[in-house]
């Protein structure tokens, strides 16, 4: 979507933390948006940025390979701020000198401020604070009409800036929007706000006016489908789907079987009192069940029943009639176009969500989430109305249960799991700690063990309760939870749940391991 608001563009050159300065300014209520760097000056300007700025990266730009700037954007009339390697970019093309550093720099730096007229403005020049480092190359000589305003022990030059009335130039050698650098957000809100003259107004309400109003151009009078899925993002796309065109968005929701206990219940109950929003679940458990047969392969359980999911939805929509248009919940971090340092991923797992449906179906995509971060569409669903505890729900795999049963999945394992993941849901909440942890969940471990039980010996199933700490998903940490939940955790799913006589607590951490066991 082109924003109607104002709108800094940020061209990035790698950074692991590009998306974060993108977050720190749409927090401040200013629309941002990430392209690489090498997009063409005529794609850049259609956004009618009012700022620029130019992140981090792992290059040097003593490299032959070393990416760069499109022509002329250094002279247009715009305000601009390099960061680390967006600081050395600008020093090597406006004709300054960067040197490998005798001294390198990572980590923590005391930053003193020579000048707060403009960028540092409210922050002090008698004492120094701290800022977060993380370069090789550092500046030797500026170029011609830039002067340092601030500088650290290591670092002569560590902010220095052109000025300019309509295009000054500011370059910052450490990273402003890593929460260890203090007073990194009013820098940036320095940038955007005195520099560049954004307005504050990009907020929810606003995002939903235009949403709402872009959905009706697009979809007109035709017919609009959408898969639920339970989860966050499915839901708030269709909720938003649903306030701009009404009846005309049909949702269904493929019970697998593989869902948590009382999902399907929960859904429905949401879709039906809250939005009078029609959703149809289709009940597809026994043709799941049947697809995977005694598959035990993880990747092989995950393609199943991706290709099952796609023909329950076909079936079914089939019964609908004349269908145009697929709402998907796709999310900004998965259309960015950055520069990849590492090149295409390796795949690990294969996640399992509606691919393969637009083209076999010839289904147009309606994505009105593409424009947000996960905390983004959780500010969106709340002012759409929808619940907290849905919108604060932890991820759920696509694959569902059937990936959190090692192995063959059958009808009894299923109950063994879904009633002793609701006990760690339950007792995570009771304990206040759901919102800290990233996820936490059960998992089955269908080898026997033996326990003993009153004066019966017994022989069943393992329970490996994983929680994890996180902030995307992408690393995590297992949860330290306090030993006494761990032990009510182990003995009411040893006392409630029958075929389990013996609970474990997951302790690796991800990477090496990953979240799901699967
Ligand atoms: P892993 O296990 O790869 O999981 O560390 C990372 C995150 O992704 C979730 N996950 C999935 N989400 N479809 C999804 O929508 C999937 O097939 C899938 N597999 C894993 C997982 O729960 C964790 O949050």
């Amino acid at each position: 979507m082109l924003s109607s608001h104002d709108t800094i563009v940020i061209l990035d050159f790698g950074s692991q933390y590009t998306q974060l300065i993108a977050r720190r300014i749409r927090e401040q209520h200013v629309y941002s948006v990430i392209l690489s760097s090498s997009t063409s000056l005529e794609r850049i300007l259609a956004y009618h940025p009012k700022g620029l700025i130019l992140s981090g990266g792992p290059a040097s730009v003593t490299d032959r390979e070393a990416p760069h700037p499109p022509e002329g954007l250094l002279s247009l009339d715009l305000p601009i701020l390099g960061i680390c390697y967006g600081m050395q970019v600008i020093t090597q093309a406006l004709g300054g000198q960067v040197a490998g550093a005798q001294r390198r720099e990572y980590g923590r730096a005391e930053l003193m401020i020579d000048d707060n007229s403009d960028l540092f403005q409210g922050l002090p020049t008698h004492r120094g604070f701290p800022v977060w480092m993380s370069h090789g190359d550092r500046i030797d000589q500026l170029p011609p009409d830039f002067q340092v305003i601030a500088h650290t022990d290591n670092s002569p030059i560590a902010v220095m800036k052109r000025p300019h009335q309509t295009a000054p130039i500011f370059c910052l050698q450490f990273h402003p929007e890593v929460a260890h650098t203090t007073h990194g957000e009013t820098i940036l809100n320095n940038f955007v706000s005195r520099v560049c003259g954004c307005q504050p107004n990009w907020t929810m309400g606003s995002f939903i006016t235009e949403a709402v109003q872009e959905i009706r151009e697009q979809v007109g009078d035709d017919k609009v489908i959408c898969a639920l899925s339970g989860g966050v993002d499915s839901t708030v796309a269709a909720a938003l789907t649903h306030r701009a065109i009404g009846n005309q968005l049909n949702c269904l929701f493929i019970d697998n079987g593989f869902m948590r206990k009382d999902e399907v219940t929960l859904l429905e109950s949401i879709f039906d009192a809250h939005y009078h929003m029609d959703v149809r679940v289709v009940d597809s458990r026994a043709a799941f069940l049947q697809a995977l047969g005694r598959t035990i392969h993880p990747e092989k359980k995950r393609k199943i029943i991706g290709r099952q999911f796609i023909k329950s939805f076909e079936s079914e929509a089939q019964t609908i009639g004349q269908v145009k248009y697929l709402v998907q919940g796709t999310l900004y971090p998965d259309v960015i176009e950055s520069v990849s340092t590492k090149g295409p991923s390796a795949t690990i797992k294969t996640h399992h969500n509606v691919g393969g449906l637009p083209a076999r179906m010839k289904l147009r995509l309606i994505e009105p989430l593409r424009d947000l971060f996960k905390d983004e569409v959780r500010a969106l669903g709340l002012e759409l109305g929808l619940p907290d505890d849905l919108i604060w729900r932890h991820p759920f795999p696509g694959p569902g249960l059937a990936i959190r049963i090692i192995g063959g999945v059958t009808p009894e394992r299923l109950t063994i799991l879904r009633e002793a993941d609701a006990i760690v849901t339950e007792e995570i909440r009771k304990a206040g700690l759901y919102r800290e942890i990233w996820q936490a969940f059960a998992v089955l471990i269908p080898v026997q063990t033996v326990g003993v039980m009153g004066d019966q010996r017994t022989y069943e199933s393992v329970i490996a309760i994983r929680a994890v700490t996180s902030t995307d998903g992408m690393t995590a940490d297992w949860a330290d939870i306090p030993h006494e939940i761990l032990g009510r955790l182990s003995s009411r799913i040893i006392n409630e749940v029958k075929g389990v006589n013996r609970v474990v607590y997951d302790i690796s951490s991800k990477p090496p391991s990953t979240i799901e066991w699967e």
